[in-house]
Parts: C-alpha cells; sequence; structure tokens
C-alpha cells in the first residue's frame, strides 16, 4: 500500500463531523478502493469542547486554521467554515502557497473568488475540488467534468435550495402562506443564518454559476447572475399554477444563447409531470442537457450531514486514487470570459396582479400588453374582493424585455395595484 493521505480538516459543523465519521467508520473500506489509508492529522474550529457525536482523539487541535492548512503533516486542506470570505479564504489561499490540495464545501467562496483561487491552485499543479458546494450530495459535478466531458453541454438546470423547494411543496401540500411556512422552515432549521442566502435564491445562484463554468467553459461570473427569489410567491399563485398544469420552482437555468451566457435563478413554472415538476420537499435536481446524451437527470439531497460528507469525501478519495481534473474541468486561466445574456431566450409568461375593479380596467391592462409586444394566450379573474380582482394572464412567447417594459407601464395605471408578479414558464 502507498503512502497515507494526510488530512487537515477545518470546521466541525454538520458536515466536518460527517466527515470525521466516515473517514472512522469506512478506514478498510477506503484503504481498499484507493490503495491508501485515509488519516486526519489535525482538525480545526471555532469550539473545542464541544460534544460532536464522535470521538476527535487522536488528532491534533489548531486553533487556526490558517496554520492548520499550513502543516506540514497534512497533504489535503479540507475547508468546512463556509463563508465567502474571512478565515475560508484566508486559509484557502494558506493552503496553496503552502502546496496542499484542497477539498471544499463552500459555494459562496468559489462563486466569487473561484477563479483566482483556481488559478493560483493549478499554477502550482494542485487542485480545489468542491463537489460538496453543489447540490449536496448528488455528484453533479463529477458528473460534467468526467461522465459527460465528451459533450457539448447546452443547457443546465437545477433546483438546488432545498428550503426553497420545501417551501414552495408544503405551501401546496399543506395550503399554508410563505410566512407561515417560512417561519415552519425557521423552525426546523433548515434556513441559513442569513435567510435572504435561501429565499433570495442566492445559495442556489452560486451554485449554478459555477455549473456554468464547468459546462460552457466560461470564467464564474455570478455577478452577471439574474437573481429573484421567492418572497412574492402566493398559495394563489401555486394553486393557479397547479390548474394550469405546473408547479413553481425557483429553478436555476444556464445556457449560451445568440447573444451570450444566460444564467438565472428565479421562480419558475414547470410542467407537473416533468422530474423538476415531481421534486418535492427539500430534495435537489439537476438536469444536465448535452448535444450527444440527451437530458441526464440527477436526483437527491442537497443538504445533510451525510449526503454533503459524501460528496466531500468522494473528492478526497480522487485526490487518494491520482485522479486529477482541473477545478472547473479545464485550467481556470483557459476560462474565457462569458458576454452575459439576460433572458435572452423567449418563453411564455404568466403574469399576475390586483386590479381595480371598475370598467375600463382590463382594457387599460391589454392596450399596455399590446403596446409592449405581448400576446395573451390565456386569461382568468378570481376571488374577487369588495374593490380589487387578481387577474392572471399567460402570454404567448415572449421576450423579457418586452415583458419587464409591461411591467413597469402596468405599475403607472391607476388600475394596478402594487407591483405585478411575472413568472417564466420554463420547456423542460
Ligand atoms: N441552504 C441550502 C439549502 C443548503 O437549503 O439547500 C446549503 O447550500
Amino acid at each position: 500500500m502507498s503512502t497515507p493521505l494526510r488530512l487537515g480538516i477545518a470546521g466541525l459543523g454538520t458536515v466536518g463531523t460527517g466527515v470525521v465519521k466516515i473517514v472512522r467508520r469506512h478506514k478498510e473500506l477506503l484503504s481498499a478502493r484507493t490503495g491508501r489509508e485515509i488519516v486526519i492529522s489535525a482538525i480545526s474550529a471555532r469550539t473545542r469542547d464541544k460534544d460532536r457525536g464522535v470521538s476527535l482523539s487522536g488528532y491534533e487541535w489548531e486553533d487556526d486554521p490558517v496554520a492548520l492548512a499550513r502543516r506540514d503533516d497534512v497533504d489535503v486542506f479540507v475547508e468546512l467554515m463556509g463563508g465567502s470570505d474571512g478565515p475560508a479564504k484566508a486559509a484557502t489561499e494558506a493552503a496553496i502557497e503552502a502546496g496542499k490540495d484542497v477539498v471544499t464545501a463552500n459555494k459562496a467562496m468559489l462563486a466569487l473568488h473561484g477563479q483566482a483561487l483556481a488559478e493560483a491552485a493549478e499554477a502550482k499543479n494542485l487542485l480545489i475540488r468542491f463537489e460538496a458546494a453543489v447540490a449536496g450530495g448528488i455528484p453533479v459535478v463529477k458528473t460534467l467534468t468526467e461522465g459527460l466531458t465528451g459533450n457539448e453541454m447546452t443547457r443546465v438546470m437545477g433546483v438546488m435550495n432545498g428550503t426553497c423547494n420545501y417551501i414552495l411543496t408544503r405551501m401546496e401540500n399543506a395550503g399554508l402562506s410563505y410566512e407561515e411556512v417560512f417561519e415552519e422552515a425557521s423552525q426546523l432549521g433548515y434556513l441559513e443564518a442569513d435567510p435572504t442566502l435561501d429565499v433570495g435564491g442566492i445559495d442556489a445562484g452560486h451554485k449554478l454559476a459555477l455549473l456554468a463554468a464547468i459546462a460552457f467553459g466560461t470564467r464564474v461570473s455570478f455577478d452577471a447572475m439574474e437573481l429573484e427569489g421567492i418572497e412574492r410567491i402566493t398559495i394563489a399563485d401555486i394553486r393557479q399554477a397547479a390548474d394550469m398544469g405546473y408547479r413553481i420552482k425557483l429553478l436555476g437555468v444556464a445556457q449560451k444563447t445568440g447573444r451570450g451566457l444566460e444564467q438565472r435563478m428565479s421562480p419558475c413554472l414547470v410542467p407537473t409531470g416533468s422530474p423538476l415538476g415531481q421534486l418535492e420537499n427539500a430534495a435537489n435536481m439537476a438536469v444536465l442537457e448535452g448535444d450527444a446524451v440527451g437530458q441526464i437527470v440527477l436526483r437527491g439531497a442537497g443538504a445533510g450531514e451525510g449526503p454533503t460528507a459524501s460528496a466531500v469525501m468522494a473528492d478526497i478519495l480522487d485526490i487518494a486514487r491520482g485522479i486529477r481534473v482541473p477545478t472547473f474541468g479545464r485550467p481556470a486561466a483557459q476560462l474565457e470570459k462569458p458576454v452575459a445574456a439576460r433572458s435572452a431566450m423567449p418563453a411564455p409568461y404568466y403574469l399576475r396582479m390586483e386590479l381595480e375593479d371598475k370598467p375600463g380596467a382590463l382594457a387599460k391592462v391589454a392596450a399596455i400588453l399590446g403596446t409592449a409586444g405581448l400576446s395573451i394566450n390565456r386569461m382568468r379573474q378570481y376571488g374577487h374582493t369588495q374593490t380589487t380582482a387578481p387577474v392572471l394572464i399567460v402570454t404567448h412567447k415572449a421576450q423579457r424585455e418586452a415583458v419587464d417594459t409591461a411591467l413597469e407601464a402596468l405599475e403607472k395605471t391607476d388600475v394596478v395595484a402594487g407591483r405585478p408578479v411575472a413568472l417564466r414558464i420554463e420547456d423542460v
């Protein structure tokens, strides 16, 4: 058997603890599969004296993750602290400087600094691996960088925030409001410390930006992502969508278009019978489309101790086996700078607005839509109050710019109350 692979693990929260448990539980199995012993040399976390349900005896302790990253008895620095900057980034940079490969679950750090970090690592023939950063236990990074590497990728889609999928499916199944289910998700501990990361689509957007870089050979460009959260989705939207054969999902879509790279994370309507439409609770799904393979669907747990630790281990074991695929599937320095294209592909849109219940109101709305170049496919009024009536309109295929022009004009009229909601109907 060759020399052991020695790990330094920074961060002993849910994921870090899960990794320690697997290394201990599957000692023989991991050696048998890689031909090397996988050992933990040292660990680091914010709190030392905490019962994590696993013995940490036998591991050296470092208070400072940067010191951990630099240790001579560490071959792979395993960064599981989280946070886009601060200690996670400092320790990752220190690890690269000290000549260590890095395995991380940190989507925020890579979405914002992945390009620079990967270039720095690759300049020294080192790796940064991040399977656990995207869709938890689903091996989507490996599928893209290895399994589908013979394809030109045409589109990458995903529901990659379990909390949002939990909220949307729970609203539907229990008939509860967004606010009620948000509170429930909070009680269950599903929400990030800053819940906007989840419900604002940011966490899922980070993940999509990483997949887009691999799929399309472009530099990670989270800044160019169109982001919209689920905060304005009502139970009425969900019910109306269901009535038309759709479900609402916080869906990420990345594709190359004639106008450039389109990347968006937003609530969309998808057909109820599609794999994405059937995704329940906190599950994640990645849908990958390649010119040769067609469509691949991967479904699984996007968070949690076991699934995320499973993904971290996959990266560690690849390093143990000597598998050295660059971070984004090709050398980072060769990734192209993408031209950002905002919702370049036309699609039908679902529009919902509160209309004053008075003569001529609907005529004004129809005129605005017509002027913006939007053609109405279906329309419905429901649930009148004393003075207003919600109106739903499904348009024929339209460009997003036309929808935005119409929304702006609708907001300015005296017959529409508040901001209308516009959701894209995605062809999945
Ligand atoms: N908060 C994320 C989710 C998990 O709900 O899917 C970590 O990215």
